[in-house]
């Protein structure tokens, strides 16, 4: 599998990235970086943190600072300040951004290998949606599109209580992205809700004897506190399960294929997939949205990464 990543990292975001480094069979060819959790200017030294932890050589590209339309602010109440949980430990790096704008290395990529790469976005689709626009063949390019974002019951995770974060930050692009795409895999966040890891399993992994489990580790921290605070019932997964879907198609338990599309005005559901369940709308079907996920599957994907 050769694979692009596109992220806003962000903690779990990390977590997909190291899942797909360590993955057999995969290459991870680019990872471009857009502003969400934090601004892009943080995004691309955290990833390049990640390829420091798992000693990979990737080159990374930075993308769009600011959504299309929408206002941003950052979450550091959920990623901190750095977007990689203000680990005091951290490391610095030394490894430095590509000069080429991400949404340029999206366009040139899918014209070089037509129908080889796997793009996976773990942020808002602000890239994507560029690279849409500015090459109307670059979905036809890729193999397959799979992202972490949206809800399946509009159970958000933002101040639009029926919108994700990642379709929150960049409504517009979202809408675009999903438009222009024949058919892109969603992992939402009810699908995360529903597949934590329980904590002993998520304190095992941490306690791994590696670099990896300790970088996990030590950047989670604000994620983890956050999460408990909510008393959720484990540790959610939201990057990580849409990486874990993508590499291995057969963690999914199961799914539905409808149309999705964006609301892009509702004062209060702006930011909100919205599902055509049963077939109203006339539009065709344009999204396998995933409901269940073998999350045992997942956990062995994280034993192979921290190893
Ligand atoms: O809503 C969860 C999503 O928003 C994840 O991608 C997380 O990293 C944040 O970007
Ligand atoms: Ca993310």
């Amino acid at each position: 599998m050769r694979l692009i990543i596109d992220t806003d990292a962000g903690i779990d975001d990390a977590q997909a990235i190291m899942m797909a480094l360590a993955h057999p069979g995969v290459t991870v060819e680019a990872i471009t970086c857009v502003t969400g959790n934090v601004h892009v200017d943080k995004v691309v030294p955290n990833v390049l943190t990640v390829l420091d932890v798992m000693r990979a050589d990737v080159p990374v590209y930075r993308g769009a600072a600011l959504p299309l339309v929408a206002d941003w602010s950052p979450e550091v109440h959920v990623h901190g300040e750095d977007g990689l949980g203000d680990w005091k430990d951290r490391p610095p790096t030394q490894r430095h951004a590509e000069s080429e704008h991400a949404v340029n290395a999206l366009i040139r990529l899918a014209n070089a290998a037509p129908g080889e790469y796997t793009l996976v976005a773990l942020g808002p689709l602000t890239n994507i949606a560029l690279a849409c626009q500015l090459d109307p063949s670059f979905p036809s390019k890729i193999r397959q599109f799979v992202f972490m974002g949206g809800t399946t019951h509009a159970m958000g995770n933002t101040p639009n209580l029926t919108a994700e974060f990642n379709i929150y930050c960049d409504p517009e692009a979202a809408y675009m992205t999903l438009r222009a795409f024949p058919l892109s895999t969603m992992l939402s966040w009810e699908t995360t809700l529903q597949h934590p890891f329980g904590w002993p399993e998520w304190n095992a992994l941490c306690d791994t004897n590696s670099p990896a489990a300790r970088f996990m580790k030590g950047t989670s921290g604000v994620t983890v506190d956050l999460i408990q605070s909510y008393r959720f019932n484990g540790y959610l997964l939201p990057d990580p399960l849409a990486m874990a879907v993508a590499l291995k198609p057969d963690l999914v338990r199961a799914s539905g294929t409808y149309y999705v599309t964006v609301e892009l005005n509702g004062a209060y559901t702006r930011g909100q997939t919205v599902i055509d369940y049963r077939a109203r709308s006339g539009h065709a079907p344009n999204v396998h949205v995933v409901q269940e996920v073998d999350t045992a599957g997942v956990y062995a994907l994280y034993q192979q990464m921290l190893a």
